[in-house]
Protein backbone atom coordinates (compact mmCIF):
# COMPACT_ATOMS: atom_id res chain seq x y z
CA UNK A 1 0.00 0.00 0.00
CA UNK A 2 1.25 3.67 -0.71
CA UNK A 3 0.19 6.29 1.45
CA UNK A 4 0.03 10.14 0.25
CA UNK A 5 0.34 12.67 3.05
CA UNK A 6 -1.93 15.91 2.34
CA UNK A 7 -1.13 18.46 5.01
CA UNK A 8 -3.56 20.73 5.51
CA UNK A 9 -3.84 23.51 8.52
CA UNK A 10 -6.37 22.05 10.09
CA UNK A 11 -7.45 18.56 8.52
CA UNK A 12 -4.63 16.61 7.20
CA UNK A 13 -5.10 13.14 6.12
CA UNK A 14 -3.79 10.48 4.40
CA UNK A 15 -4.50 8.85 1.07
CA UNK A 16 -4.01 5.28 0.49
CA UNK A 17 -3.74 3.10 -1.99
CA UNK A 18 -3.47 -0.52 -2.88
CA UNK A 19 -4.66 -3.16 -5.06
CA UNK A 20 -7.02 -5.65 -1.92
CA UNK A 21 -7.12 -2.19 -0.11
CA UNK A 22 -11.18 -2.59 0.14
CA UNK A 23 -10.71 -6.25 1.49
CA UNK A 24 -8.83 -4.90 4.37
CA UNK A 25 -11.02 -1.77 5.18
CA UNK A 26 -12.06 -2.52 8.28
CA UNK A 27 -9.05 -2.23 10.00
CA UNK A 28 -7.93 0.64 8.31
CA UNK A 29 -10.87 2.62 8.82
CA UNK A 30 -11.18 1.14 12.56
CA UNK A 31 -7.23 2.79 13.38
CA UNK A 32 -9.28 6.13 12.49
CA UNK A 33 -10.89 6.47 15.34
CA UNK A 34 -14.03 7.88 13.67
CA UNK A 35 -16.82 6.58 15.28
CA UNK A 36 -18.88 2.96 16.34
CA UNK A 37 -21.70 3.24 13.23
CA UNK A 38 -21.27 3.95 9.61
CA UNK A 39 -23.74 5.08 7.01
CA UNK A 40 -22.49 3.46 3.81
CA UNK A 41 -23.70 5.81 1.12
CA UNK A 42 -23.18 4.12 -2.89
CA UNK A 43 -24.47 3.73 -6.05
CA UNK A 44 -27.21 0.77 -7.86
CA UNK A 45 -24.37 -0.44 -9.74
CA UNK A 46 -21.70 -0.24 -7.43
CA UNK A 47 -24.34 -1.74 -4.91
CA UNK A 48 -24.95 -4.41 -7.06
CA UNK A 49 -21.69 -4.90 -8.51
CA UNK A 50 -19.96 -5.14 -4.34
CA UNK A 51 -23.38 -6.10 -2.35
CA UNK A 52 -21.22 -9.15 -1.11
CA UNK A 53 -18.09 -7.83 -0.50
CA UNK A 54 -19.59 -4.59 1.22
CA UNK A 55 -21.54 -7.24 3.27
CA UNK A 56 -17.85 -9.38 4.21
CA UNK A 57 -15.93 -6.07 4.49
CA UNK A 58 -17.50 -4.61 6.59
CA UNK A 59 -18.82 -7.51 8.97
CA UNK A 60 -18.17 -6.44 12.44
CA UNK A 61 -18.75 -2.69 12.46
CA UNK A 62 -22.67 -1.74 12.88
CA UNK A 63 -23.61 0.32 9.96
CA UNK A 64 -26.42 1.19 7.62
CA UNK A 65 -26.16 1.48 3.89
CA UNK A 66 -27.97 3.77 1.76
CA UNK A 67 -28.63 3.47 -2.05
CA UNK A 68 -28.67 6.48 -4.53
CA UNK A 69 -29.35 6.22 -8.09
CA UNK A 70 -26.34 5.91 -10.54
CA UNK A 71 -24.96 9.08 -12.15
CA UNK A 72 -25.51 12.66 -11.93
CA UNK A 73 -29.07 11.26 -10.06
CA UNK A 74 -27.33 11.31 -6.82
CA UNK A 75 -26.34 14.61 -6.52
CA UNK A 76 -30.17 15.79 -6.19
CA UNK A 77 -32.21 17.11 -3.08
CA UNK A 78 -34.28 14.05 -2.84
CA UNK A 79 -30.91 12.06 -2.73
CA UNK A 80 -29.21 14.36 0.03
CA UNK A 81 -32.08 14.05 2.50
CA UNK A 82 -32.37 10.62 1.69
CA UNK A 83 -28.93 10.31 3.16
CA UNK A 84 -29.96 12.69 6.23
CA UNK A 85 -32.73 10.78 7.12
CA UNK A 86 -31.20 7.60 7.07
CA UNK A 87 -28.64 9.04 9.43
CA UNK A 88 -31.39 10.80 11.75
CA UNK A 89 -33.01 6.71 11.61
CA UNK A 90 -29.78 5.66 13.48
CA UNK A 91 -28.42 8.46 15.10
CA UNK A 92 -28.80 7.29 19.24
CA UNK A 93 -27.32 7.72 22.35
CA UNK A 94 -23.99 6.42 22.50
CA UNK A 95 -23.82 5.81 18.45
CA UNK A 96 -20.99 8.08 17.23
CA UNK A 97 -21.64 8.03 13.50
CA UNK A 98 -19.79 8.37 10.06
CA UNK A 99 -20.01 8.63 6.77
CA UNK A 100 -18.14 6.24 4.41
CA UNK A 101 -18.65 7.53 0.67
CA UNK A 102 -18.74 4.07 -1.81
CA UNK A 103 -18.95 4.92 -5.57
CA UNK A 104 -17.88 7.80 -7.87
CA UNK A 105 -17.73 11.21 -8.02
CA UNK A 106 -21.44 12.08 -7.72
CA UNK A 107 -21.65 9.38 -4.38
CA UNK A 108 -18.62 10.71 -3.08
CA UNK A 109 -19.86 14.79 -3.90
CA UNK A 110 -23.10 14.27 -2.28
CA UNK A 111 -21.74 12.07 0.34
CA UNK A 112 -19.09 14.47 1.68
CA UNK A 113 -21.84 17.87 1.09
CA UNK A 114 -24.43 15.50 3.79
CA UNK A 115 -21.73 14.88 6.20
CA UNK A 116 -20.32 18.58 5.98
CA UNK A 117 -23.78 19.32 7.02
CA UNK A 118 -25.19 17.07 9.45
CA UNK A 119 -24.56 18.45 12.81
CA UNK A 120 -22.39 20.94 11.47
CA UNK A 121 -20.12 18.24 10.44
CA UNK A 122 -19.29 14.86 11.70
CA UNK A 123 -16.38 12.46 9.83
CA UNK A 124 -16.50 10.98 6.42
CA UNK A 125 -14.29 8.76 4.80
CA UNK A 126 -14.12 8.29 0.65
CA UNK A 127 -13.51 5.26 -1.17
CA UNK A 128 -13.85 6.09 -4.93
CA UNK A 129 -14.59 3.65 -7.09
CA UNK A 130 -14.08 5.00 -11.16
CA UNK A 131 -10.77 6.16 -12.14
CA UNK A 132 -11.91 9.96 -12.12
CA UNK A 133 -12.83 9.79 -8.28
CA UNK A 134 -9.71 8.03 -7.46
CA UNK A 135 -7.71 10.62 -9.21
CA UNK A 136 -9.58 13.87 -8.92
CA UNK A 137 -13.15 13.68 -7.11
CA UNK A 138 -12.70 11.53 -3.95
CA UNK A 139 -8.97 13.65 -3.13
CA UNK A 140 -9.47 17.60 -2.05
CA UNK A 141 -12.92 17.98 -0.31
CA UNK A 142 -15.11 19.63 -2.58
CA UNK A 143 -18.44 18.28 -1.72
CA UNK A 144 -21.86 19.59 -3.62
CA UNK A 145 -25.15 18.75 -5.09
CA UNK A 146 -26.96 19.91 -8.27
CA UNK A 147 -30.18 22.43 -8.56
CA UNK A 148 -32.35 22.71 -11.82
CA UNK A 149 -30.61 25.75 -12.42
CA UNK A 150 -27.02 24.95 -12.34
CA UNK A 151 -24.62 21.95 -11.46
CA UNK A 152 -22.72 22.16 -8.44
CA UNK A 153 -24.35 25.15 -6.94
CA UNK A 154 -24.72 23.93 -3.65
CA UNK A 155 -21.49 23.11 -1.59
CA UNK A 156 -18.44 22.96 0.55
CA UNK A 157 -15.47 22.27 1.07
CA UNK A 158 -15.42 19.63 4.11
CA UNK A 159 -12.01 17.69 3.94
CA UNK A 160 -12.49 13.59 4.95
CA UNK A 161 -10.68 11.70 7.38
CA UNK A 162 -9.06 9.72 5.00
CA UNK A 163 -9.13 8.15 0.72
CA UNK A 164 -8.80 4.79 0.44
CA UNK A 165 -7.98 3.80 -3.50
CA UNK A 166 -8.25 0.26 -4.04
CA UNK A 167 -7.86 -0.39 -8.26
CA UNK A 168 -9.25 -3.60 -8.81
CA UNK A 169 -12.62 -1.58 -8.61
CA UNK A 170 -11.86 -0.61 -12.09
CA UNK A 171 -12.48 -4.05 -13.49
CA UNK A 172 -16.17 -3.41 -13.16
CA UNK A 173 -15.91 -0.32 -14.79
CA UNK A 174 -16.91 0.33 -18.48
CA UNK A 175 -15.08 1.57 -21.03
CA UNK A 176 -16.84 4.82 -21.19
CA UNK A 177 -16.24 5.23 -17.78
CA UNK A 178 -12.78 4.58 -17.77
CA UNK A 179 -11.65 7.14 -20.49
CA UNK A 180 -13.53 9.88 -18.21
CA UNK A 181 -10.66 8.86 -15.84
CA UNK A 182 -7.85 9.07 -18.59
CA UNK A 183 -8.58 12.14 -19.97
CA UNK A 184 -8.28 13.73 -16.37
CA UNK A 185 -5.02 11.73 -16.13
CA UNK A 186 -3.84 13.49 -19.15
CA UNK A 187 -4.39 16.67 -17.96
CA UNK A 188 -2.59 16.37 -14.80
CA UNK A 189 0.43 15.40 -17.14
CA UNK A 190 -0.26 18.75 -19.34
CA UNK A 191 -0.25 21.01 -16.44
CA UNK A 192 2.68 19.59 -14.14
CA UNK A 193 4.41 15.96 -15.32
CA UNK A 194 5.81 15.72 -18.54
CA UNK A 195 7.52 12.63 -17.97
CA UNK A 196 4.10 11.35 -16.42
CA UNK A 197 2.56 12.46 -19.89
CA UNK A 198 5.11 10.70 -21.90
CA UNK A 199 4.45 7.86 -20.00
CA UNK A 200 0.66 7.77 -20.61
CA UNK A 201 1.85 7.86 -23.88
CA UNK A 202 3.99 4.90 -24.29
CA UNK A 203 1.46 3.02 -22.23
CA UNK A 204 -1.84 3.56 -23.82
CA UNK A 205 -2.00 -0.02 -24.30
CA UNK A 206 -1.38 -0.71 -20.86
CA UNK A 207 -3.91 1.46 -19.60
CA UNK A 208 -6.99 0.80 -21.87
CA UNK A 209 -6.31 -3.01 -20.73
CA UNK A 210 -6.40 -2.19 -17.37
CA UNK A 211 -2.74 -3.43 -16.59
CA UNK A 212 -2.47 -3.17 -12.98
CA UNK A 213 1.13 -1.57 -12.62
CA UNK A 214 0.23 0.68 -15.55
CA UNK A 215 -3.10 1.98 -13.45
CA UNK A 216 -1.40 1.58 -10.06
CA UNK A 217 1.36 4.09 -11.53
CA UNK A 218 -1.68 6.68 -13.38
CA UNK A 219 -3.48 6.66 -10.07
CA UNK A 220 -0.74 7.06 -7.75
CA UNK A 221 0.73 10.07 -9.80
CA UNK A 222 -2.00 11.96 -10.20
CA UNK A 223 -3.50 11.68 -6.37
CA UNK A 224 0.11 12.62 -5.59
CA UNK A 225 -0.10 16.03 -8.14
CA UNK A 226 -3.99 17.08 -7.04
CA UNK A 227 -3.16 16.30 -3.41
CA UNK A 228 0.40 18.84 -3.75
CA UNK A 229 -2.78 21.19 -5.13
CA UNK A 230 -5.00 21.17 -2.63
CA UNK A 231 -2.13 21.35 -0.47
CA UNK A 232 -1.07 24.85 -1.57
CA UNK A 233 -4.87 26.05 -2.11
CA UNK A 234 -7.06 24.18 0.02
CA UNK A 235 -9.96 26.64 -0.75
CA UNK A 236 -9.20 27.76 -3.94
CA UNK A 237 -8.78 31.68 -2.66
CA UNK A 238 -5.01 31.73 -4.27
CA UNK A 239 -6.07 30.77 -7.69
CA UNK A 240 -3.22 27.53 -7.55
CA UNK A 241 -6.28 25.27 -7.84
CA UNK A 242 -7.54 26.97 -11.23
CA UNK A 243 -4.59 25.13 -13.18
CA UNK A 244 -6.72 21.86 -13.09
CA UNK A 245 -9.32 23.81 -14.96
CA UNK A 246 -6.93 23.49 -17.97
CA UNK A 247 -8.81 22.43 -21.04
CA UNK A 248 -12.08 23.51 -19.02
CA UNK A 249 -13.16 26.68 -20.85
CA UNK A 250 -14.57 24.82 -24.15
CA UNK A 251 -15.16 21.98 -21.73
CA UNK A 252 -17.91 23.54 -19.70
CA UNK A 253 -19.59 25.79 -23.39
CA UNK A 254 -19.54 22.51 -25.23
CA UNK A 255 -21.07 20.54 -22.04
CA UNK A 256 -23.82 23.73 -21.76
CA UNK A 257 -24.73 23.69 -25.45
CA UNK A 258 -24.97 19.56 -25.40
CA UNK A 259 -26.73 20.10 -22.41
CA UNK A 260 -24.92 17.65 -19.94
CA UNK A 261 -26.19 14.99 -22.05
CA UNK A 262 -24.83 13.53 -25.28
CA UNK A 263 -21.03 14.89 -24.92
CA UNK A 264 -19.56 13.44 -21.91
CA UNK A 265 -17.45 15.91 -19.18
CA UNK A 266 -14.04 13.23 -19.99
CA UNK A 267 -15.13 14.14 -23.55
CA UNK A 268 -15.65 17.51 -23.87
CA UNK A 269 -12.46 17.81 -21.26
CA UNK A 270 -10.36 16.11 -24.10
CA UNK A 271 -11.59 18.53 -26.97
CA UNK A 272 -11.09 21.49 -24.49
CA UNK A 273 -7.61 20.69 -24.02
CA UNK A 274 -6.72 20.86 -27.96
CA UNK A 275 -8.72 24.11 -27.88
CA UNK A 276 -6.34 25.43 -24.77
CA UNK A 277 -3.12 23.90 -27.02
CA UNK A 278 -4.25 26.41 -30.13
CA UNK A 279 -5.01 29.22 -28.34
CA UNK A 280 -1.89 28.70 -26.23
CA UNK A 281 -0.19 28.40 -29.53
CA UNK A 282 -2.25 31.34 -31.13
CA UNK A 283 -0.65 33.62 -28.25
CA UNK A 284 2.74 32.86 -28.98
CA UNK A 285 2.89 30.88 -26.10
CA UNK A 286 3.69 27.57 -27.19
CA UNK A 287 4.95 25.84 -30.46
CA UNK A 288 3.00 23.49 -32.94
CA UNK A 289 4.73 20.23 -31.82
CA UNK A 290 2.67 20.79 -28.51
CA UNK A 291 -0.62 20.30 -30.28
CA UNK A 292 0.95 17.51 -32.41
CA UNK A 293 1.39 15.64 -28.86
CA UNK A 294 -1.63 16.66 -27.07
CA UNK A 295 -3.20 15.23 -30.38
CA UNK A 296 -1.36 11.80 -30.77
CA UNK A 297 -1.96 11.15 -27.00
CA UNK A 298 -5.55 11.97 -26.70
CA UNK A 299 -6.18 9.80 -30.23
CA UNK A 300 -4.28 6.73 -28.47
CA UNK A 301 -6.14 6.86 -25.47
CA UNK A 302 -9.38 7.01 -28.12
CA UNK A 303 -10.08 10.32 -26.92
CA UNK A 304 -12.25 12.34 -28.43
CA UNK A 305 -10.63 15.28 -30.53
CA UNK A 306 -13.12 16.34 -32.60
CA UNK A 307 -16.66 16.93 -32.22
CA UNK A 308 -19.59 18.32 -35.26
CA UNK A 309 -21.05 21.33 -33.27
CA UNK A 310 -21.74 24.32 -34.23
CA UNK A 311 -18.91 26.56 -33.31
CA UNK A 312 -20.78 29.92 -33.60
CA UNK A 313 -23.70 28.16 -30.88
CA UNK A 314 -20.34 26.99 -28.53
CA UNK A 315 -18.88 30.80 -28.83
CA UNK A 316 -21.91 32.27 -27.51
CA UNK A 317 -22.15 29.83 -24.44
CA UNK A 318 -18.80 30.99 -23.96
CA UNK A 319 -19.37 34.41 -24.01
CA UNK A 320 -22.55 33.93 -21.75
CA UNK A 321 -19.42 33.10 -19.10
CA UNK A 322 -18.90 36.69 -18.47
CA UNK A 323 -15.98 36.66 -16.65
CA UNK A 324 -14.19 34.83 -19.64
CA UNK A 325 -15.16 37.56 -22.44
CA UNK A 326 -15.46 40.65 -20.65
CA UNK A 327 -14.24 40.26 -16.68
CA UNK A 328 -11.19 39.02 -15.72
CA UNK A 329 -11.48 35.69 -16.74
CA UNK A 330 -8.22 32.91 -16.05
CA UNK A 331 -7.24 30.80 -18.54
CA UNK A 332 -4.90 28.23 -18.53
CA UNK A 333 -2.73 28.45 -20.85
CA UNK A 334 -0.04 25.76 -21.83
CA UNK A 335 3.60 27.20 -22.55
CA UNK A 336 5.12 23.20 -22.67
CA UNK A 337 4.14 19.42 -21.96
CA UNK A 338 4.28 19.84 -17.83
CA UNK A 339 4.17 23.62 -17.79
CA UNK A 340 1.24 25.78 -17.61
CA UNK A 341 0.30 29.47 -17.12
CA UNK A 342 -2.73 30.91 -16.13
CA UNK A 343 -3.49 34.55 -18.13
CA UNK A 344 -6.26 37.30 -18.14
CA UNK A 345 -7.37 39.21 -20.72
CA UNK A 346 -7.51 36.87 -24.17
CA UNK A 347 -9.00 38.74 -26.66
CA UNK A 348 -12.39 37.75 -28.60
CA UNK A 349 -11.30 37.46 -31.96
CA UNK A 350 -8.50 35.24 -31.28
CA UNK A 351 -11.08 32.90 -28.55
CA UNK A 352 -13.56 32.96 -31.82
CA UNK A 353 -10.67 32.19 -35.09
CA UNK A 354 -9.12 29.37 -32.50
CA UNK A 355 -12.54 27.60 -32.15
CA UNK A 356 -12.45 27.90 -36.51
CA UNK A 357 -8.94 26.95 -36.22
CA UNK A 358 -9.60 23.31 -34.40
CA UNK A 359 -12.67 22.87 -35.95
CA UNK A 360 -10.84 22.97 -39.53
CA UNK A 361 -7.50 21.27 -38.37
CA UNK A 362 -8.86 17.72 -37.43
N1 LIG B 1 -15.32 17.11 -5.76
C1 LIG B 1 -14.48 17.29 -6.73
O1 LIG B 1 -13.39 17.86 -6.54
C2 LIG B 1 -14.84 16.81 -8.10
C3 LIG B 1 -13.86 16.80 -9.11
C4 LIG B 1 -14.21 16.29 -10.35
C5 LIG B 1 -15.49 15.82 -10.58
N2 LIG B 1 -16.42 15.85 -9.58
C6 LIG B 1 -17.77 15.33 -9.79
O2 LIG B 1 -17.67 13.92 -10.01
C7 LIG B 1 -18.81 13.50 -10.73
C8 LIG B 1 -18.39 12.50 -11.77
O3 LIG B 1 -17.84 11.38 -11.14
P1 LIG B 1 -17.62 9.99 -11.90
O4 LIG B 1 -17.02 10.23 -13.22
O5 LIG B 1 -16.92 9.11 -10.94
O6 LIG B 1 -19.08 9.49 -12.21
P2 LIG B 1 -20.24 8.73 -11.37
O7 LIG B 1 -20.08 8.88 -9.93
O8 LIG B 1 -21.50 9.18 -11.98
O9 LIG B 1 -19.99 7.21 -11.78
C9 LIG B 1 -20.20 6.81 -13.10
C10 LIG B 1 -21.03 5.54 -13.18
O10 LIG B 1 -20.23 4.42 -12.84
C11 LIG B 1 -20.85 3.65 -11.82
N3 LIG B 1 -19.75 3.06 -11.07
C12 LIG B 1 -18.99 3.65 -10.12
N4 LIG B 1 -18.00 2.82 -9.76
C13 LIG B 1 -18.15 1.69 -10.48
C14 LIG B 1 -17.42 0.49 -10.56
N5 LIG B 1 -16.30 0.29 -9.85
N6 LIG B 1 -17.86 -0.47 -11.41
C15 LIG B 1 -18.95 -0.26 -12.18
N7 LIG B 1 -19.67 0.87 -12.16
C16 LIG B 1 -19.27 1.83 -11.32
C17 LIG B 1 -21.73 4.62 -11.09
O11 LIG B 1 -22.77 3.98 -10.40
C18 LIG B 1 -22.23 5.48 -12.24
O12 LIG B 1 -23.28 4.86 -12.91
C19 LIG B 1 -19.47 14.75 -11.29
O13 LIG B 1 -20.67 14.99 -10.62
C20 LIG B 1 -18.47 15.86 -11.01
O14 LIG B 1 -19.10 17.10 -10.76
C21 LIG B 1 -16.10 16.34 -8.36
ZN1 LIG C 1 -12.94 17.84 -15.14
Amino acid sequence: MKTIKIKLPESSYNINIGPNLFRNILPNINRLKIGNFAVIVSSKAVYSYYKAQIEKNFKGLPCKIIVLPNGEGAKTKESLFKIIDGITNVDKLGRKIFLVCLGGGTIGDVGAFAASIYKRGIAYVQIPTTLLSQIDAGIGGKTAIDLRQAKNILGTFYQPKAVFIDPLFLRTLSEKELKEGLSEAVKYGIIRDSRFFYFLKENYRNLLSLRPSAILRLIQTCAAIKAKIVEKDEKEKKGIRTVLNFGHTLAHAIEAVSKYKKISHGAAVSVGMLYAAYLSHSLGLCSHAEIKEIKDILAKLKLLVKINFDYAKIYKAMSYDKKFIRGKFRFVALRKIGQVKVIENIPNNLIRSTLQKLNASV
